[in-house]
């Protein structure tokens, strides 16, 4: 019997996105994206990459190293939304180090500087913070990505706007969900 976490994809979903791409040019690179997206929490379980190395008879080194290479890619559970603040040099210059120790402290996340780790995620899956080396944005610095979207000379104000609308919106869901 299948013994499954409930944060995996499950094989027949995984079979169906391999069918789908098998064969064509960039293949894993899609595999792993699709069945990043199909997990729950936005993420590929050490699992989930054997089993993607398995159906396709490729060494899990191999799947593990694309899976690490892309910064797309993520290894532990994602929160529901990502604020992704950018720490190259011409963001760095102008604050971002600042704004994502406002960011961890206004989220509760107790961030360690020599920690190399990237990526912290709250308790309750809400919101996951990282960093990436260049948004390649550095004329709009400090440059702060929050789902998805990019936002370009983010000071402490703007960051708190953003993260105010963010909280509210969940508060009006959840607020929603309690009076269906
Ligand atoms: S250094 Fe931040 S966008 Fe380039």
């Amino acid at each position: 019997m299948e013994t499954r976490t409930k944060d995996t994809v499950s094989g027949n979903i995984i079979d169906e996105i391999i069918a789908r791409h098998r064969g064509k040019p960039g293949m894993l690179l899609t595999t792993l994206e699709e069945v990043q997206e199909q997990n729950q929490f936005k993420y590929l379980p050490g699992e989930t990459l054997a089993e993607i190395a398995g159906k396709l008879k490729i060494p899990y080194t191999q799947v593990y190293s694309v899976a690490t290479f892309y910064s797309y890619f993520n290894l532990k559970p994602q929160g529901k939304h990502a604020i992704v603040v950018c720490r190259g040099t011409a963001c760095h210059t102008k604050g971002s180090k600042a704004l994502l120790d406002d960011i961890a402290a206004n989220l509760g996340i107790h961030r360690d500087d020599n920690d190399t780790d990237s990526s912290y995620t709250t308790p309750d899956n809400l919101f996951t913070i990282r960093t990436v080396a260049c948004f390649g944005q550095c004329a709009q610095s400090p440059v702060v990505e929050v789902d998805g979207v990019i936002h370009s000379n983010v000071n402490s104000r703007k960051l708190q706007t953003m993260l105010h609308r963010v909280r509210g919106e969940e508060t009006k869901k959840e607020i929603s969900y309690a009076t269906v």
